[in-house]
């Protein structure tokens, strides 16, 4: 650990199971960057051996290994086409694969008969065009699930639907509807909702790409909360300040594979392969 400030030192003690998040202002016009420096012996929380995904004769993901360890928050960086939407929501079993195996906390999850759904109360998902419930208020997106699964009474449901919009700066708008709600504030509901779940990891596929660009700080905040806070993060993003800045690691995946998995510093600054070299000349 490197512990190069209080804040660092902060982040890396051994993250927590259940994300607290802070009640916290939402500033923005700045993103306040908060490295997360994870241990090697944080416990694997995600491990894929072999990863294939293919659509047809179409093979997108070809033999894709990675462990993902409590607490991590990992960027997914790659150009367009390359198969990042397919691996993350592979993790959460949105796509079945069609090799390979993916354990969860030690349970192989791709075998017959895993419970999807439980799954993805394990594994939120922020996607890049909300998914919010545009019949539903604010606050109603935020409960129905917990409600609907049985994990919480509509009362614990509507108290955490208040906290968590607190928490993301959202509070006076619980009864309004998406529709009435910017880019940037439909986001903040959407991982609002998401955590309801009380999630052990969240997957972000591209959270701000929809955004228009002075709201995009205001969503990365949320996320870089959620990291100083423990959260295990597996984020694909075009915003390179975040992967830098925010990220314990960095991977980047092209022809269907890793090529890259390191640290934001060795990935930004010392890249070894060519293809990452290249991509980076091309979106820096
Ligand atoms: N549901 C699908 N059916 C057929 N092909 C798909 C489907 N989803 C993704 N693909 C293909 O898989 C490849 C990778 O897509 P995707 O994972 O969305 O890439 P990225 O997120 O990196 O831009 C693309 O060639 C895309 O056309
Ligand atoms: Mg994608």
């Amino acid at each position: 650990m490197s512990g190069k400030s209080d804040k660092n030192k902060k982040s890396s003690a051994s993250p927590s199971k259940k994300v607290d998040i802070k009640k916290n202002e939402v500033s923005s016009d700045k993103v306040d960057l908060a490295k997360k420096d994870v241990s090697d012996k944080s416990e694997v929380l995600i491990r894929v051996e072999d990863l294939c995904k293919s659509f047809g004769n179409n093979v997108v993901l070809d033999g894709i290994n990675i462990e993902i360890r409590r607490g991590e928050v990992i960027s997914v960086i790659g150009p367009s086409g390359c198969g990042k939407s397919t691996f993350i929501r592979s993790l959460n079993l949105l796509e079945v694969p069609t090799g390979g195996k993916i354990f969860f906390e030690g349970e192989d999850i791709t075998e017959r008969g895993t419970d999807r759904r439980l799954i993805r109360e394990k594994i939120g998902m922020v996607f890049q065009q909300f998914n919010l419930f545009d019949n539903l208020t604010v606050k109603k997106n935020i409960m129905l699930a917990p409600v609907k699964l049985k994990l919480m009474t509509k009362e614990e449901a509507n108290k955490k639907a208040m906290e968590l919009l607190e928490r993301v700066g959202l509070a006076e708008h619980a009864d309004k509807y998406p529709s009435q709600l910017s880019g940037g504030q439909k986001q903040r509901v959407a991982i609002a909702r998401s955590l309801a779940m009380n999630p052990d990891v969240m997957l972000f596929d591209e959270p701000t790409s929809a955004l228009d660009p002075e709201m995009v700080s205001e969503v990365l905040n949320i996320m870089n909360q959620l990291a100083e806070a423990g959260m295990t993060m597996v984020v694909v993003t075009h915003e390179m300040g975040f992967a830098r800045g925010v990220s314990s690691r960095v991977i980047f995946i092209d022809g269907g594979n890793i090529r890259e998995d390191s640290t934001p510093e060795e990935i930004f600054t010392n890249p070894k392969n060519e293809r990452l070299r290249d991509f980076l000349g091309k979106i820096l």
